[in-house]
């Protein structure tokens, strides 16, 4: 490679991105479901629900379904805007991102190793503004009833967000902008294709990451999750405990835990080694209790009701989210550490009532990783039908009337794109998708 491609590529790699943080009141509207599920005490319920969730002997959506109601209020949306440093131009398309289960808008921008992993960092390199949201009831946005926090009135708070960016409302940006396409993850992508499909003409155009419409895999991934209450998992982050500062890091914590159950055990004859000890602690619900803890960061405990819950450990979270040999364990301890919950109501609803198609007119695109598990079943080419590339590719029946419709499967990844030593890459076939079909900034 010539220096001065070298230089251009270093180039694009550090173009400066201008980010603001902004609280947007969205009036949220949606008709959804009414489902009746007694509050959760303890964690034993959690693996109750998980059991009857993935009973085939009923339709347990169905059987807690007790009606519908228009789901209304203002809440709050917590979102970052970013652009280019001294952009200029005319016309700048923004994206609108959408993460997924477990994750918050950060996973558009992972500090993680200096920023390494930033999809943002690339959108913007190629000229695009981006909005990243936490997701009604998830991160710094409104928490309600896990119960009311469902698909419609997430879908709901992403439509008030478009409507706004379009009309020149959105917070801290006067423009109007005139493009505005939807990149999702996952549950996410789901959002953004029920966007499409439920307010018709919103978007001009989608990227659905780490998605498929084969749903053979969700119980699967329930019983992975092995799901818990989230303020026992890590009380530290949405239970109601507060954190002394005396002691600075999790590396105090994790090696003082050590040596107590090293004492503790060995006084009655067992004798487990440091790093067993370790293993113990890193890969196990425990981790989860002292992960947070960073008194420089001290995060605001968020005392969220019983029915947010999250799987339960770095494992779990491994099995769902990554193909191993491909990713930096030190990122995978990273997105544990740093995870969101999942409430009853999307759970209910992330494999339920969405249209079969879309009249979306503009272009789509699907990227998954090919050993995602959750979408694919741990490889996305094993279609068993010659007709059929890919799962992913089934999402074409979804969009008769797109101006364009493209599967792409990325090689070596797991379900949690971003946090793959070749996220970048993906980023870079989604913008060339974006700028080939009409949608860069102008
Ligand atoms: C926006 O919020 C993030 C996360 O809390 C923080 O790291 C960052 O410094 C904030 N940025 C600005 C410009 O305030
Ligand atoms: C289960 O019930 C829900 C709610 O009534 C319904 O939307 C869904 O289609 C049902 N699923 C199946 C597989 O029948
Ligand atoms: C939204 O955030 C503002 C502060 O930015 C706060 O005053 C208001 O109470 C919040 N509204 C809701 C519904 O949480
Ligand atoms: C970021 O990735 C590049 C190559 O992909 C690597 O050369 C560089 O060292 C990484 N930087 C950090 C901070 O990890
Ligand atoms: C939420 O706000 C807190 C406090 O400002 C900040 O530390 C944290 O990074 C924010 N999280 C997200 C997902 O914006
Ligand atoms: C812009 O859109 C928002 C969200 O739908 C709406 O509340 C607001 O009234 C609109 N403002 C204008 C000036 O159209
Ligand atoms: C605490 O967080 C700060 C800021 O992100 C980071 O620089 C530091 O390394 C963290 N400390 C530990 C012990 O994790
Ligand atoms: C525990 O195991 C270590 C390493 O195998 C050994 O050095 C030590 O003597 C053992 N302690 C006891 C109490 O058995
Ligand atoms: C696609 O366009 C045709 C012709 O306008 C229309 O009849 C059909 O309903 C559209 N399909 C969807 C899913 O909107
Ligand atoms: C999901 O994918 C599997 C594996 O390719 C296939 O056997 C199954 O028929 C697909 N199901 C649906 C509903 O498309
Ligand atoms: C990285 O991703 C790109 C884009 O999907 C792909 O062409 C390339 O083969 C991948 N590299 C590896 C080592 O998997």
């Amino acid at each position: 490679m010539s220096s001065f491609a070298l230089l251009a590529l270093l180039g694009v790699a550090s173009a400066a991105k201008v980010c603001t943080n902004v609280t947007v009141p969205v009036y949220i509207n949606a008709r959804q479901a009414i489902f009746d599920v007694p509050t959760f005490e303890t964690n034993l319920d959690a693996v109750k629900f998980s059991l009857d969730f993935t009973n085939i002997g009923m339709n347990y959506t169905d059987v807690v379904t007790k009606g519908f109601e228009n789901f209304q209020g203002l809440y709050n949306i917590s979102a970052k805007y970013c652009k280019p440093q001294g952009d200029n131009k005319a016309n700048p398309t923004v994206q609108v991102l959408t993460h997924g289960i477990g994750f918050d808008k950060s996973y558009w921008d992972l500090s993680y190793n200096n920023y390494n992993y930033s999809y943002i960092d690339v959108a913007v390199a190629a000229g695009y503004h981006t909005v990243s949201i936490d997701r009604f009831g998830i991160g710094n946005s409104s928490h309600a009833d896990p119960l009311k926090v469902q698909a419609p009135s997430e879908v709901s708070a992403l439509h008030e967000i478009t409507s706004m960016l379009r009309n020149g409302t959105f917070p801290s940006v006067s423009h109007k902008f005139g493009k505005v396409v939807h990149v999702g993850h996952s549950f996410g992508s789901l959002q953004s294709y029920l966007l499409t499909a439920l307010y018709p003409g919103s978007s001009d155009g989608v990227v659905l990451t780490g998605f498929s419409m084969n749903g053979t895999w969700l119980a699967q991934t329930l019983a992975d999750w092995n799901l818990h209450l989230a303020r026992l998992n890590q009380p530290l982050r949405f239970g109601d405990q507060s954190v002394s500062r005396s002691k600075t890091n999790t590396a105090w914590l994790g090696q003082s835990l050590i040596s107590i159950l090293q004492s503790a055990l060995s006084a009655i004859g067992i004798n487990l080694s440091t790093s067993d000890l370790w293993q113990e602690i890193a890969t196990t619900e425990l981790g989860d209790i002292i992960n947070g803890w960073n008194a420089t960061v001290a995060p605001v405990a968020q005392n969220l009701p019983t029915g947010y819950l999250t799987w339960s450990d770095l494992t779990s979270n491994i099995f769902a989210f990554l193909y191993p040999g491909y990713f930096d364990v030190g990122a995978a301890l990273f997105a544990e550490s740093s995870k969101e919950p999942v409430t009853l109501g999307e759970i209910f609803t992330l494999g339920n009532g969405a249209p079969a198609t879309s009249p979306h007119t503009g272009p789509a695109l699907v990227l998954t990783g090919n050993e995602d598990t959750i979408y694919c079943g741990g490889r996305c080419e094993s279609t068993g039908n010659p007709n059929l590339a890919s799962i992913p590719a089934g999402v074409a029946k979804a969009f008769p009337n797109a101006s364009k419709f493209e599967a792409y499967i990325h090689p070596n990844t797991g379900h949690g794109i971003n946090f793959h030593y070749n996220a970048t890459a993906a980023y870079k076939v989604i913008q060339d998708f974006l700028s080939s079909n009409g949608l860069q900034s102008s």
